[in-house]
């Protein structure tokens, strides 16, 4: 039946009958699943025994349980809601892939994607808290649930693990997400129990806290956890540590697929796509996922500092920009920059930016030591750039009025900062306050990337010709230690010589 040309159709009514029907259920219409009493009781029934728990303490929970008591001593008192936060819709009916909340996953060390809606909460309690683990509990195949739920139900997503199991990963005591909401009522009140509740990461959960707090104050106190939650973050253990050298180590092996794949990428339309692919296949075999949208940046795409577009050609004699990290499964993740010569040599003009970007992330190793400032990382890295610009003749005024407050003319070239906490976030730790952060002073145990560059754009009227067209970025991770720093990304060549000769080597498949 197609309507007629004098009836104008109504949207909100079905063809079939003309009644109306709610349009947030009209995703059922196009569902067949049987529904007759006989299909239940055969659906939900003759399913052997599930297989006994495999689960075993994870190497992170002494650490994690170190982290929560860090945090339960900066709020006595008070009630902590970490959640993991809920799934999230892409479109129409279809979620993203699960990742939960860095915070959620720093204090449980839980990561992957079993545990949508879980929420961790720290119950006052004695002179500390007590950590208690809220999940939606493993369902019976005797329910509907089990079988007609797509974002939840085992026929559709797979088993979820079961309380005990968690406890037993984790070692936190868990709870039936169904308690949650009673749990955190209790004791708030007029001169009670304070909650916070990490803000941003499940927007339901905290309409259901800030019904039971009713405060005036709400966001200031949710502020305060999310700058505490990401100032504990600052020093990384040595754990944490240990997870940043497997991402890292992980993404290195991503690189060298790539500089495999460039043949291929030279010859597809989209070569930056045979890059990008080529990277983000290996972080899903080898780990968790991107940390990040890989930018694969050709020739003048590397002057837009997030080129994640990644559909330009390849060609050889130019530069590809390539800024990836491996997330691994505990979802630290790494995150590094190469630029490559497409063909495997630089050309002279090509060489000298590198080598001024190269000499600039030197200076900012050399600054990167215990007792020094955040800030004396990128100074450093600045005042080798503004020298070179200089050098080249670039600069409208002297190095010294450059690198002053009031003039900064180098940074039309390199508009980005020089570096920024790494870890389970690619920017972690951004909620922290400026003086625990660009003020802060390097300590042991901080990792951070440097990572300077020179962007040149193929219309920029104050560059030489031959600069036109040429972005570089070298980006690696940095380990403070306590005799200065280690480069966690070494092993991935950064001189020019170098690049080349790696390069080489893979080519010719050795
Ligand atoms: N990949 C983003 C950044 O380097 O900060
Ligand atoms: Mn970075
Ligand atoms: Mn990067």
């Amino acid at each position: 039946m197609t309507p007629d040309d004098t009836t104008p159709t109504d949207p909100t009514r079905s063809a079939a009958d003309g009644s109306a029907q709610p349009l947030a259920e009209r995703g059922s219409n196009r569902s067949q699943r049987p529904d007759s009493k006989a299909f239940r009781e055969f659906i939900t029934s003759g399913w052997g025994e599930r297989a006994p728990s495999a689960a075993s303490p994870s190497a992170a929970a002494p650490f994690t349980a170190a982290r929560r008591a860090r945090l339960s001593a900066l709020f006595p008192g008070e009630r902590l809601v970490i959640p993991a936060g809920g799934l999230k819709v892409r479109s129409n009916d279809t979620d993203y892939r699960f990742r939960p909340h860095s915070a959620f996953a720093h204090l449980t060390g839980l990561g992957k994607d079993e545990e949508p809606d879980a929420v961790l909460v720290l119950h006052p309690e004695g002179e500390g808290h007590r950590a208690v683990l809220y999940l939606r509990p493993l369902a019976s195949r005797e329910t509907t649930e089990f079988y007609s739920d797509a974002r939840y139900g085992e026929f559709w997503v797979g088993a979820r693990p079961t309380l005990e199991e968690i406890a037993t990963v984790t070692g936190i005591e868990t709870a039936d997400l169904a308690r949650l909401a009673d749990e955190l009522a209790k004791d708030v009140g007029y001169g009670g129990v304070r909650v916070r509740i990490v803000p941003g990461a499940d927007t339901a959960l905290e309409e259901v806290v800030d019904e039971i707090r009713r405060t005036e104050a709400a966001g200031e106190l949710d502020a305060g956890l999310a700058e505490a939650l990401s100032e504990l973050r600052l020093v990384k253990d040595e754990h944490e540590v240990a997870q940043m050298r497997e991402a890292v180590a992980r993404t290195i092996e991503g690189f060298e697929s790539i500089v495999r794949a460039l043949p291929r990428a030279v010859e597809h339309a989209r070569g930056e796509r045979v890059i990008e692919t080529t990277f983000d296949a290996h972080a899903r075999l080898e780990g968790n996922t991107v940390g990040y949208e890989t930018i694969a940046a050709a020739g003048e795409h590397a002057t837009t500092l997030h080129w994640i577009r990644n559909d330009g050609q390849v060609r050889p004699g130019e530069l590809v920009l390539v800024d990836a990290g491996v997330e691994i499964e505990s979802l630290y993740t790494a995150d590094i920059t190469r630029t490559l010569p497409v063909d495997g040599t630089f050309t002279e003009v090509q060489r000298r930016v590198y080598q001024a970007v190269l000499d600039a992330a030197d200076a900012a190793f050399r600054a990167a030591v215990p007792g020094a400032r955040f800030r004396d990382v990128h100074a450093a890295a600045m005042e080798v750039i503004a020298a070179r610009l200089a050098e080249w003749g670039l600069l409208p005024v002297s190095v010294e009025e450059a690198l002053s407050p009031e003039g900064q003319h180098h940074r039309r070239w390199m508009v980005h900062g020089t570096s920024h906490h790494l870890g389970l976030d690619v920017h972690d730790c951004a909620q922290a306050r400026r003086e625990m952060y660009l003020d802060g002073i390097l300590e042991p145990g901080m990792v951070f990337t440097i990572e300077p560059g020179l962007y040149f754009k193929s219309d920029d009227l104050l560059v030489p010709e031959e600069y036109r067209g040429i972005g570089v970025r070298i980006e690696d991770d940095v380990l403070v230690t306590p005799q200065g720093n280690e480069n966690l990304s070494a092993a991935l060549p950064r001189r020019p010589e170098d690049v080349e000769a790696w390069m080489a080597k893979i080519q010719r498949g050795e």
